[in-house]
C-alpha cells in the first residue's frame, strides 16, 4: 500500500446490522455483502459467531457464510473477517469457511462484563485460547479494543489501560488492533492524547481507527488519526451501526463520507464512491431508515 493510501475495513454487514431490532432477511445481508464486494473495498466484515441470545440479529451467521462461499472463492483479493468471542465461535467460523477472525476485548471492565460476560483479564485468556486454535489453522486474527476513550459504564478510560491491553493483544498474535470509540464521544483532542501514548510503544502500522459518530465527531477523529500516521479505518456503508451493549451509541463513520474525504484530499482508498453511494441508498431503503451518510445522500440527490 502506498505510504499515504488508506485501507478501509467495511463493517456494515456486522457492526451495521447487529443492533437492528427487527430481523433483517438473510438474503438482504448476502446481497449487501455481494454489492460491497464490487466497490473496490478490500476488507468486508461479514457477520459474528456470537451467542444468538446476545445478538439475535446475527443468528444466521452460518447461513450467511454458506451463501457467500462462491464470492469468497472468486474474490481472493478481499478479506471477509468475522467476529468471534470464544473458541466455540472460532470453531463455527472455521466451519463456515472464515480465513480471518476478529476478536473483541475492552479497555474498561464495565463494558467487558456487559458485552462478553467476563473481566478484562479473563478476556485475554479467552483470546489466548482462540489464538492457539487460529495458529493451528493458519487463520489471521484482528483485534478490536473497545472503549478506548470512554466506557458507557465506567466513564473515561485512562490511555495507559488502552496501551496495556493493546500490547497484550499484539503479543497474543493480533496483526492489528482496531481502536474502538464505542460510545462515539471522542473528539480529536482525545484521539491525539491517546495516540501520543500508544505510538510511543506501538508502530502506527499495527493500529486502526474505529469511530462511532454519536456526537458527530467521527470524520474529525479520522482526520486527526490519519495525521498521526494511522492508515486503516473501519466504517459502515450508510453510517449503519451501534452496539447493543453501548446504549445510545450511533453508527460507525459512514464509508461514503470517508471515501469522499480521502479521495478529495488526494489520498487513495481504492473504493468507487458512486457505486458505494448507490448501495448506501439501497440498504437504507431496505432497512426503512434514513441514510446516515451525508456524502452518500448528497451524491444520490444530485
Ligand atoms: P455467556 O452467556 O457467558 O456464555 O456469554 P456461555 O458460555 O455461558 O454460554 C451461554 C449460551 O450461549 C450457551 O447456549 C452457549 O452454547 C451459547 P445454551 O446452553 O444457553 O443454549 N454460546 C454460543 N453460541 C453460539 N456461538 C458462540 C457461543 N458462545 C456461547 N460463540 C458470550 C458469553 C461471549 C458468548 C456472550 O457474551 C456473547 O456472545 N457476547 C457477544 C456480544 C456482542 O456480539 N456484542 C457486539 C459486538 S462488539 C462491538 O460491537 C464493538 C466493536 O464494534 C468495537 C467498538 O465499537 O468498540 C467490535
Ligand atoms: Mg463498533
Amino acid at each position: 500500500m502506498p505510504e499515504h493510501a488508506v485501507r478501509i475495513v467495511e463493517v456494515g454487514p456486522r457492526d451495521g446490522l447487529q443492533n437492528i431490532k427487527e430481523m433483517v432477511p438473510t438474503r438482504t445481508k448476502i446481497e449487501l455483502i455481494e454489492r460491497l464486494a464490487s466497490t473496490g473495498l478490500q476488507t468486508i466484515e461479514t457477520t459474528s459467531f456470537v451467542a444468538p441470545k446476545w445478538v439475535p440479529q446475527l443468528a444466521d451467521a452460518k447461513d450467511v457464510m454458506q451463501s457467500i462461499r462462491p464470492l469468497v472463492h472468486a474474490k481472493r483479493d478481499i478479506s471477509f473477517p468475522v467476529l468471534v468471542p470464544n473458541v466455540k465461535g472460532f470453531e463455527a467460523a472455521l466451519e463456515g469457511g472464515a480465513k480471518e477472525v476478529s476478536i473483541f476485548l475492552s479497555a474498561s471492565e464495565g463494558f467487558s462484563r456487559k458485552n462478553i460476560a467476563c473481566s478484562m483479564a479473563e478476556s485475554l485468556q479467552r483470546a489466548q485460547m482462540i489464538a492457539q486454535e487460529a495458529r493451528k489453522h493458519n487463520i489471521r486474527i484482528r483485534g478490536y479494543l473497545s472503549c478506548v476513550v470512554e466506557c458507557p459504564y465506567d466513564g473515561r478510560t485512562p490511555p495507559v489501560a488502552v496501551l496495556g491491553m493493546a500490547k497484550q493483544m499484539l503479543d497474543i498474535g493480533c496483526y492489528e488492533i482496531s481502536l474502538g470509540d464505542t460510545t462515539g464521544a471522542a473528539t480529536p483532542g482525545d484521539v491525539r492524547r491517546l495516540l501520543d501514548i500508544l505510538l510511543s510503544e506501538i508502530p502506527a502500522a499495527r493500529l486502526a481507527g474505529h469511530f462511532h459518530d454519536t456526537f458527530g465527531q467521527a470524520v474529525a477523529n479520522v482526520v486527526e488519526a490519519y495525521q498521526m500516521g494511522i492508515r486503516v479505518f473501519d466504517s459502515s456503508v450508510a453510517g449503519l451501526g451501534g452496539c447493543p451493549y453501548s446504549p445510545g451509541a450511533k453508527g460507525n463513520v459512514a464509508t461514503e463520507d470517508m471515501v469522499y474525504l480521502f479521495e478529495n484530499m488526494g489520498i487513495a482508498t481504492g473504493v468507487d464512491l458512486n457505486k458505494l453511494s448507490v448501495i448506501g441508498d439501497w440498504v437504507s431503503r431496505q432497512l426503512g431508515i434514513s441514510n446516515s451518510s451525508r456524502a452518500g445522500a448528497a451524491l444520490i440527490s444530485r
